[in-house]
């Protein structure tokens, strides 16, 4: 049995590893920012799965130290925190972004800082215990700046980098640090998307989140298709990407 937070628990992927973790008995706290995804999401994994929750806002001055908070309180009777999950995110309207810096700082601070925020006091958290496994869901938008969608790719590509720095911060002290790139994924964050063949699932990819979180951390790309891919979309230089309509179009 392990002890499970996670932050952003009533996104759709995150929601699917709740349940695949329900499912193997592992005890979870959820923190989200919708009241009634929340009540929902635990009435359906039950409370035998759902050890605590908390609501809020993690963009909101001092809500995600309350959060990290109680997770670790949630916990601190029965043992240390195993695995940590951060997954809230923001697409945003690339073009509003574009216009509005209100619109681009929303994505910024979803993305970027309120992720910091909850990071800042889960590391210290976890290398106090020097035990657990911390996961954060990036994307592969981060990989390479492109039209469709840079300004959260920018926020993304920045936790990259900051988790990189975590993971040699944390080398051999007990705690595991996993960057998830995630692909594509069919969720309320893309429903106005065109589903092409590269599209997974929130189903397909829960899994893959729960298995890594098991093992040695790293940066993994999910599916593992796009490692390959974006090996190629990296390497290309900006004169050739820019020819490709696919790549740097709207
Ligand atoms: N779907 C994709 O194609 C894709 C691709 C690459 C990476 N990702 C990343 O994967 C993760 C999961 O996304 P998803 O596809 O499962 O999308 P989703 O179902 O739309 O989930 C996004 C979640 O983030 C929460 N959230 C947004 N702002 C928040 C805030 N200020 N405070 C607290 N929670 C907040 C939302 O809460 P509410 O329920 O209150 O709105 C929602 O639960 C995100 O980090 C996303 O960036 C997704």
């Amino acid at each position: 049995m392990k002890r499970v937070a996670i932050f952003g628990a009533t996104s759709a992927v995150a929601a699917a590893a709740a349940e695949r973790w329900a499912a193997r008995g592992d005890r979870l706290f959820l923190a989200g920012r919708d009241a009634e995804k929340l009540a929902a999401l635990r009435a359906r994994l039950g409370n035998a799965a759902v050890a605590g929750d908390f609501q809020g806002d993690f963009t909101a001055p001092g809500v995600a130290s309350a959060a990290v908070g109680a997770a670790f309180a949630t916990f601190a009777e029965t043992g240390p925190l195993d695995v940590a999950l951060v997954a809230h995110g923001l697409l945003g309207e690339q073009q509003e972004t574009e216009r509005d810096f209100t619109a681009a700082d929303a994505v910024l601070q979803t993305n970027f800082n309120a992720t910091i925020a909850l990071l800042v006091p889960l590391v210290n958290g976890l290398e106090a215990q020097g035990h657990g496994a911390l996961g954060v869901i990036t994307s592969v938008a981060g990989e390479r700046g492109r039209p469709r969608n840079y300004t959260y790719g920018a926020a993304k590509a920045g936790l990259n980098t900051y988790l990189q720095g975590v993971r040699s911060r944390l080398y051999g002290r007990g705690v595991a640090v996993h960057t998830f790139k995630l692909g594509p994924v069919d969720s309320p964050m893309t429903t106005t998307h065109t589903k092409h063949a590269l599209f997974s699932t929130p189903e397909r990819v829960a899994p893959i989140l729960v298995d890594r979180l098991d093992g040695p951390g790293g940066e993994h790309y999910v599916p593992g298709y796009w490692r390959p891919i974006l090996g190629v979309v990296r390497a290309l230089p900006e004169a050739v990407f820019q020819r490709f309509g696919f790549l740097a179009g709207r």
